[in-house]
């Protein structure tokens, strides 16, 4: 890709400044100067269709004019932008708006708290809260999580690499299997694969020789983003809402990436119909802003004042972002156009796989698409599942950027491509993303390289 030799200076300045530990940067090499709804320019003048959407949160889509003018109305105001957690009116109005979208079961009778502004300070504050109203330490939390990167959230997320040099964790965690059809780790797959993780987490909850001591709460996704796009089935769902309310534990619910229309649904919990005891919310909400809050049910709010404070509490050009960003995905539906969008590209993207042996599994929902890739030449197991490509897939990301397509890896060893488009994607823009998609998986396998 042809670089001007000013983009190349700022990449070469940024790698040797910034930290072993970026990301993004290392997998895009694009010195963004203008975007505008599903397309970002770079620096060299090239346009990229954004199928990452900063990690899921642009749920317009970048600069959408309600947003924008939301954040102008607050600046033109002359309002303090720093208030800590005072009350204002923009933060009464997102209040007012987040609770009018929320599942009735909860919004009936919650607590709003706000915390500082990303999502893994929201997960802290949800595995604090249910801890001291419960008196309990430990936490189920499920294989192929992902809550984010501060101590306690990462101490219930899963990716072993991870956690793996930092020694053991202070929070209590129980591990638990989440449905994986592809790769079941019962080795059945289907339906029978989910209820029999069901039927195991009834046993370690009821056998009073399991070694579960009573946990403060289950911490699960309805959807696993970071985990590979991996959609929970709804009756697992609502298993895991039966089980915690007969035993009574709190069940928290992370919609930091599910939400705000991006699986179909306004919430995720909406497929299954279960209300959980708290949600956890972020991305979206914002309206590309930063902005974190827990929504629980009030009986659980037994915590002190201050008991989860922060500096950054109050981001006010955030909350008008965010309320002008739920009222526009509201009143357009596009929580149902996700659905009729992504139901299209899992179509397209199951005839694709019919063409191309490494794509080994499409799914997902909404617009939380994921293809996982596998060496079409190893050996498949019991469920006709192959071995993971890592390198495959590091082909196919960057044959996409060739194209102008930006997508991300996540899953299991990094081989599952993942699609989040905004929920304002176009039709032609869905047609341009698969044709970009198709002619990347085909350069990628001809490049040959090994799995
Ligand atoms: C489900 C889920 N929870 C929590 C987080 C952490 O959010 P943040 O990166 O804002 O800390 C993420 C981030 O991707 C997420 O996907």
């Amino acid at each position: 890709m042809a670089r001007t030799p000013a983009v190349t200076a700022l990449l070469d300045r940024q790698r040797r400044r910034e930290s072993t530990a970026r990301t993004y940067a290392r997998s895009f090499p694009i010195v963004p100067v203008r975007a505008a709804g599903m397309v970002i320019e770079g620096a060299d003048g090239r346009k990229y269709l954004d199928c990452l959407s900063g990690a899921g949160t642009l749920a317009l889509g970048h600069n959408h004019p309600v947003v924008t003018e939301a954040i102008r109305r607050v600046l033109d105001s002359g309002a303090p932008l720093h208030v800590l957690d005072l009350g204002t009116f923009e933060k009464d109005a997102f209040t007012t708006e987040l609770l009018e979208t929320l599942p009735p079961g909860l919004a009936a009778g919650c607590k709003i708290h706000f915390c500082g502004p990303a999502g893994t300070d929201a997960v802290e504050a949800a595995l604090k809260l249910t801890r001291i109203a419960t008196g309990r330490d430990n936490v189920l939390a499920f294989t192929g999580a992902y809550h984010g990167m501060t101590a306690g959230a990462l101490a219930v997320s899963s990716n072993v690499d991870v956690r793996a040099t930092l020694g053991p964790s202070a929070l209590e965690v129980s591990r638990l299997p989440y449905p994986y059809a592809y790769r079941c780790p019962f080795g059945i797959g289907g339906d029978m694969g989910a209820e029999t993780g069901a039927r195991y987490v009834e046993t370690l909850l009821t056998d009073s020789h399991s070694g579960l001591l009573p946990p403060a709460a289950m911490i699960l996704e309805a959807v696993q983003g970071e985990g590979g796009a991996i959609p929970a089935p709804d009756d697992w769902l609502r298993e895991m809402r039966r089980l915690t309310t007969e035993h009574g534990i709190p069940l928290v619910v992370d919609e930091v990436q599910t939400g705000v229309g991006r699986t179909g649904a306004f919430w995720a919990v909406e497929h299954s119909g279960i209300t959980p005891d708290v949600m956890v919310l972020s991305k979206a909400i914002g309206g590309s802003l930063p902005l974190a809050v827990i929504v629980y049910r009030e009986e659980l709010d037994g915590w002190a004042p201050g008991a989860h404070t922060g500096t950054f509490r109050g981001n006010q050009l955030a909350m008008a972002a965010g309320t002008a960003t739920l009222r526009q995905v509201r009143a357009d539906g596009l929580a149902a156009r996700a659905d009729e969008v992504g139901a299209r590209l899992l179509r397209d993207l199951r005839a694709l796989r019919e063409r191309h042996p490494c794509l080994g599994d499409v799914r997902g929902r909404g617009l939380m698409i994921g293809l996982e890739v596998v060496d079409p030449h190893g050996e498949a197991d019991a469920l006709g599942a192959r071995p993971p490509a890592p390198d495959l897939a590091l082909e196919i990301r960057r044959q996409c950027l060739e194209r102008g397509l930006i997508v991300e890896l996540g899953g299991r060893r990094d081989t599952v491509v993942r699609l989040l488009p905004p929920l304002i994607i176009t039709d032609e823009q869905v047609e341009a993303v698969l044709a970009r998609l198709a002619d990347a998986v085909g350069a990628a396998e001809r490049a040959g390289l090994p799995a």
